[in-house]
């Protein structure tokens, strides 16, 4: 009775989370004023804004569709690349990177869907340093000094973590509410503990002294992801001013006669090309893989490369040169005794009891993205200084993937390679210390 009564309810769930996005638009126009690419991270905010202005007419394109109620359950975060909301994109094999991977290959997920990888991604709520965004001032990028930016930080924030309010780095207006899970393993709580007991100062990452330890900041509402789509576009769904097109591919930009302005898109919609003009721009906000394709794919890239595939040159740029990635090393893995709880995702979501309690309250295990839970934000050369200007992260992950094998499909880890060498720890309990290098130091 218990069960089916569960199942109704997240049928109920389900069907009334669809209903709150955006519908698709069929009836398209053939001009509107801005036509947004991509309804991902950036795609969502840039429509919401843009749609303020009732007298603009706005088209958001989105390849993917609907975001599913699934998608909001934090602990599956690793399981949502497996579906069809994932571009599933692999690197090239290689000898100088990605070795201990399948072919030589790293997977990365990007989203296809609303919201775009902000459905499939952990949900940390970084934002960088003063130091970070005034460096980027002083290389000579006016406008992205820390005073620039801060207000456009607060301004996204409905910032929920009383322990670190503050009005003057925090917001509690804007559309993203920031969490942290409301759940944490004895692990975790060991783990801050004894980083605060090794000297490392304990604060808000995301404050004034960020070369700290603590739990993890979320883009989360009330124990469930708060995707781009949910915070901007939900709420908006009936501006009739914008219009939203899913499962719709742009595949081409187009330009005026001098070739110098782009003045609309090919998008391909259910097997129809449609050609769609816009008044005053296009926003390309198609993803780091997926904007410089789009360009290329116009005729914006690197000319030998644009005719090796037959693609008429517009522009001869670097597109797609200053790609980065950043670098972590997955293997740092500790075991712990079988009492200690730890956050296997396989074994959390067989657990009706875990998986009722985030259906009924939004809290316990499920809440915790992917089992992310924890990070460690230093300076190596100056370690226990809390306003220093940090260039590693150790993020704590309260599982691991030696008892959940689907986690080390995910990776695309080799199999052979990761039996070697962790094997010999067998299916027991185990949590992560991936440290993180800060990109510009490698
Ligand atoms: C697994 C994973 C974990 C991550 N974890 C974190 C984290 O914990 N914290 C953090 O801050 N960041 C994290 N990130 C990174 C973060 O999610 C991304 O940086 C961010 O979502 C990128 O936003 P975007 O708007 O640039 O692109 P996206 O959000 O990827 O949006 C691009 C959108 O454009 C659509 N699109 C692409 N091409 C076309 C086309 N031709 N026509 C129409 N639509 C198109 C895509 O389907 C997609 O919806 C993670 C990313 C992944 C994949
Ligand atoms: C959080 O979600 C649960 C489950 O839907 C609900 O019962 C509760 O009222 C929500 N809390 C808030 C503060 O919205
Ligand atoms: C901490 O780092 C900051 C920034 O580099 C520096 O100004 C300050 O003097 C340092 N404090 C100590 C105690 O080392």
């Amino acid at each position: 009775m218990k069960y089916i009564r569960t199942s109704i309810t997240f049928l109920l769930i389900s069907l009334s989370k669809w209903d709150e996005e955006p519908p698709d638009q069929l009836n398209l126009l053939s001009e509107y004023d801005f036509i947004v690419v991509g309804a991902g991270t950036a795609g969502c905010v840039i429509a919401n804004r843009l749609s303020e202005v009732s007298e603009w007419k706005v088209l958001l394109v989105e390849a993917g569709t609907n975001e599913h109620f699934i998608m909001d359950i934090p602990i599956v975060a690793n399981y949502i690349q497996f579906t069809d909301a994932n571009w599933k994109y692999y690197t090239n094999p290689s000898d100088k990177y990605c070795a201990g991977f399948k072919n030589k290959q790293c997977h990365w997920p990007r989203g296809k869907v609303m919201g775009g990888s902000s459905v499939l991604n952990y949900m940390i709520y970084t934002r960088g340093t003063q130091q970070d965004y005034d460096n980027w001032r002083d290389l000579g990028n006016n406008g992205w000094g820390w005073n620039d930016v801060l207000p456009y930080f607060k301004k996204v924030e409905d910032y929920k973590i009383p322990e670190f309010s503050n009005s003057e780095y925090h917001g509690t207006e804007g559309h993203v509410y920031i969490e942290q899970a409301p759940f944490r393993t004895p692990l975790s709580k060991a783990w801050v503990k004894s980083s605060k007991e090794l000297g490392f100062p304990y604060g808000d990452f995301n404050g004034p002294k960020p070369a700290s330890v603590s739990f993890l900041q979320l883009s989360l509402k009330n124990g469930t992801r708060h995707s781009s789509s949910r915070a901007y576009l939900h709420s908006v769904k009936k501006r009739k001013n914008l219009h939203v097109s899913k499962a719709s591919m742009v595949t081409k930009l187009l330009f005026d006669d001098s070739n110098t302005k782009v003045i609309g898109v090919v998008m391909e919609k259910f097997g129809v090309k449609h050609t769609i003009f816009a008044r005053k721009e296009v926003v390309v906000s198609a993803g780091a893989i997926n904007s410089p394709q789009l360009l290329m794919l116009s005729g914006i890239g690197p000319r030998s490369h644009l005719e090796s595939k037959q693609i008429g040159v517009v522009k001869d740029l670097q597109v797609g040169y200053n790609l980065m990635d950043h670098i972590a090393a997955g293997g740092l893995q500790f075991v712990v005794n079988p009492q200690k709880f730890s956050l296997n995702t396989a074994n959390i979501i067989s657990h009706p009891s875990y998986v009722f309690q985030w259906m009924k309250s939004h809290t316990g295990p499920l809440s915790v993205p992917g089992g992310c839970e924890a990070l460690l934000f230093t300076e190596l050369n100056n370690k226990f200084n809390a306003t220093a200007w940090p260039d590693f992260e150790l993020l704590f992950i309260g599982g691991s993937t030696n008892s959940d094998p689907l986690l080390r499909y995910n990776f695309n880890f080799d199999t052979n390679i990761y039996s070697e060498t962790f094997g010999p720890l067998g299916n027991t309990d185990a949590f992560y210390g991936v440290p993180n290098v800060n990109a510009s130091e490698v």
